[in-house]
């Protein structure tokens, strides 16, 4: 029985991740800020050292997969709070669990971006640099002072990308594959809070995938339980849009 941790296990993609993975047969360790097997703030270098220990102590050091979900969007309270969640949250469990994956059997890794990370113009923004760097105090302060939040999450997606791609690389010749899923629109907490936004609710409708709908959990957590999987043993470093079409309408010639 495969053990798996999964961050943002109480809520959307996390929960539908979690429950696929169950009802696959693995054992699953959640991290969440509530309602979870390991109750941590990811937002927090202490929370995610905590974060870290327990889940190495609940695997015995032996872990077979990682999928980082829990995020924030961008009606989060400020914007270096999206790049500590989105980018550090994601980052410090993969390095921190990494000696544990090694230990596992055909360990996968997989974090959950966003379309947004691929949206024209993202790689210059600098925020990008100074995440890739580790930066995360300058980083913080970087996000905040943009005052765009949209570009802060768009940036903080992009980054985790490049850094999975990264990783990849280095990561070949120790047998741990890591992949991204990016979704599109998903009917979430995360998403019904833009739609809600009086700033960002009217773009996020006008938005719309040609599919012609927003996707549901489950159609997210299908693709990463399928990745996670033997049955995707060749495939590593990918970023994989589930987005009803969205990437291919805004960037058609860019894949
Ligand atoms: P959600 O709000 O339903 O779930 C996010 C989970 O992350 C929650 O359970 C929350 O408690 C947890 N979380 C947030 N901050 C945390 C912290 N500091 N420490 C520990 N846990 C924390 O949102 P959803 O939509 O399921 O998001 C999952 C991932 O999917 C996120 O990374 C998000 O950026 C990404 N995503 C979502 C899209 C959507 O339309 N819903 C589109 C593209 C990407």
């Amino acid at each position: 029985m495969p053990t798996t941790v999964v961050t943002g296990s109480a809520s959307g993609i996390g929960a539908a991740v979690r429950r696929q993975l169950l009802a696959a047969g693995h054992r699953v360790i959640g991290i969440d800020r509530a309602e979870a097997d390991i109750v941590a703030d990811l937002s927090s270098a202490n929370g995610r050292q905590a974060a870290v220990s327990a889940a190495i102590e609940a695997c015995g050091g032996v872990l077979d997969g990682l999928v980082c979900c829990a995020g924030v969007g961008v009606t989060a309270p400020s914007s270096g709070l999206i790049v500590a969640v989105n980018y550090f949250g994601m980052s410090a469990l993969v390095d921190g669990l990494a000696d544990s994956l090694q230990q596992g059997q055909q360990a996968a890794v997989l974090l959950v971006g966003s379309v947004a990370g691929a949206q024209p113009g993202v790689e210059q923004i600098p925020l990008v640099d100074t995440l890739l760097a580790g930066d995360e105090a300058r980083a913080a302060a970087e996000a905040d002072a943009m005052a765009q939040p949209a570009a802060a999450y768009a940036a903080s997606k992009f980054a985790i990308a490049a850094y999975a791609r990264r990783k990849a690389v280095e990561w070949g010749p120790r047998g741990i594959r890591i992949n991204v899923v990016a979704p599109g629109a998903v009917e979430t907490p995360l998403h019904k809070a833009s739609l809600d936004d009086p700033r960002y609710g009217q773009a996020v409708k006008n938005f719309v995938a040609p599919v012609g709908r927003a996707g549901q959990p489950d159609e997210i957590a299908q693709v990463v339980a399928f990745l996670q999987s033997p049955a995707a043993s060749f495939v590593h470093g990918a970023v994989m849009f589930v987005d009803g079409g969205m990437d291919a309408m805004v960037r058609p010639k860019r894949f």
